[in-house]
């Protein structure tokens, strides 16, 4: 079938077409942290706001910011601006973020703060966030979707045991090695909430979901397959429990061609690749069995020019052949020129 004709029949936006695995002659684009500091729009908001969880948690700020990338753009998707630790927050824990620095949470250091969490999330408290989602899905148009997100538990236990970000994730990963009852407990706590919340996510009117698991790369074989592979796995078929053939994007940073067994078992629909991975190994190994995103160094969108173009051109070269979502290979670097954004949309659509 053509594609237009098929595009007719089954839908318009083109992201969910490649997440069903139909390659689009111009990959659709999105960038993560596309709402964010490098907008001039989104640090009005942000400074009207109040603290960065007061603008999560308000609906109409939050939409408003959620819509500002799209609309200055035109990316074919919107994804909900949140954060990965509003799961924690509706825990039970507490989670600030300081002017301009990175959050602050209560460290969970033992069996003992694990007691004090939840058992569910407090979907009362999520209700700000799933009114976001609603508001930007009626602002949309009918070319562009909406994801969804949260963060993979390990990557969200990592903030949670440091209570803050750190350089390898070591109070997290020496818990784990430590205490292993009581991480998995945590863990398996995590995978509970999330899928809730995404469930809640889908419900409000998200068409996909990504799931960020930044800090996967630090995990060994073993430890990648027990915190990030089967968390992974049980959240995607809680959900699609709930949300049959939900589509779920992963995005396991960092972890080399551990992506291979993460493709393959943790039921993702698309999977996401960081700038340091090999361009033609992903076409060769991965995009034959699923559809890929990603994968420009930021760095190079933040220097511009011939850089940007030869990591551009090169993504759409070997890539560019089966379904991909054009992306950046992690988030949008905050001091980037917006002038470069649309360098790089101007070349991805001719
Ligand atoms: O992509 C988007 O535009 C949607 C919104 C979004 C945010 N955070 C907004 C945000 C998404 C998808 C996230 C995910 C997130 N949050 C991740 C996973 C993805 C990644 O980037 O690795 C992680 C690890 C977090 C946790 C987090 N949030 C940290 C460590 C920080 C501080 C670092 C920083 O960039 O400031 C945040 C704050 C945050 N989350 C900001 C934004 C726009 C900046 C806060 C501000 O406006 O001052």
């Amino acid at each position: 079938m053509e594609e237009a004709a098929r595009n007719s029949a089954t839908g318009t936006k083109p992201l969910l077409r490649v997440l069903e695995r139909e390659r689009q002659k111009i990959p659709p684009v999105w960038m993560m942290r596309q709402a964010g500091r490098y907008l001039p729009e989104y640090r009005a908001v942000r400074e009207k706001a109040g603290s960065f969880l007061d603008l999560c948690f308000n609906s109409k700020l939050a939409a408003e910011v959620t819509l500002q990338p799209v609309r200055r753009f035109g990316f074919d998707a919107a994804i909900l601006f949140s954060d990965i630790l509003v799961v924690p927050l509706a825990l039970g824990r507490k989670v600030e973020f300081g002017a301009g620095e990175g959050p602050r949470l209560e460290p969970l250091a033992d069996g003992e703060a694990l007691a004090a969490l939840r058992e569910s999330i407090d979907q009362e408290m999520l209700v700000p966030v799933y009114e976001t989602v609603a508001k930007v899905k009626a602002a949309l148009d009918s070319k562009t979707a909406l994801i969804g997100f949260c963060g993979a538990p390990w990557t969200v236990a990592t903030y949670m045991v440091a209570g803050e970000a750190t350089l390898d994730q070591g109070p997290a990963r020496l818990f784990a090695y430590r205490d292993p009852d009581n991480f998995e407990k945590l863990i398996d706590r995590l995978v509970q909430a999330s899928t809730d919340y995404l469930v809640g996510q889908f419900n409000a009117g998200a068409e996909c979901v990504q799931i960020f698991d930044t800090w996967a790369g630090v995990l060994g074989p073993e430890e990648f397959m027990h915190w990030c592979i089967e968390p992974t796995a049980k959240i995607i078929k809680g959900l699609r429990q709930q949300v049959p053939g939900a589509k779920v994007i992963g995005f396991p940073r960092g972890v080399g061609f551990q992506a291979w067994r993460y493709a393959k078992l943790t039921g993702v629909s698309a999977i996401g690749f960081d700038w340091t991975f090999d361009r033609k190994v992903i076409a060769d190994r991965f995009q034959s069995e699923l559809p890929v995103q990603g994968n420009v160094d930021p760095v190079a969108l933040l220097a511009g020019g011939a850089a940007l173009m030869r990591e551009v051109d090169d993504v759409l070269k070997t890539l560019g052949k089966g379904p991909l979502i054009f992306n950046l290979g992690h988030g949008i670097l905050p001091e980037t020129p917006i002038a470069h954004v649309e360098e790089m949309l101007k070349r991805v659509r001719g």
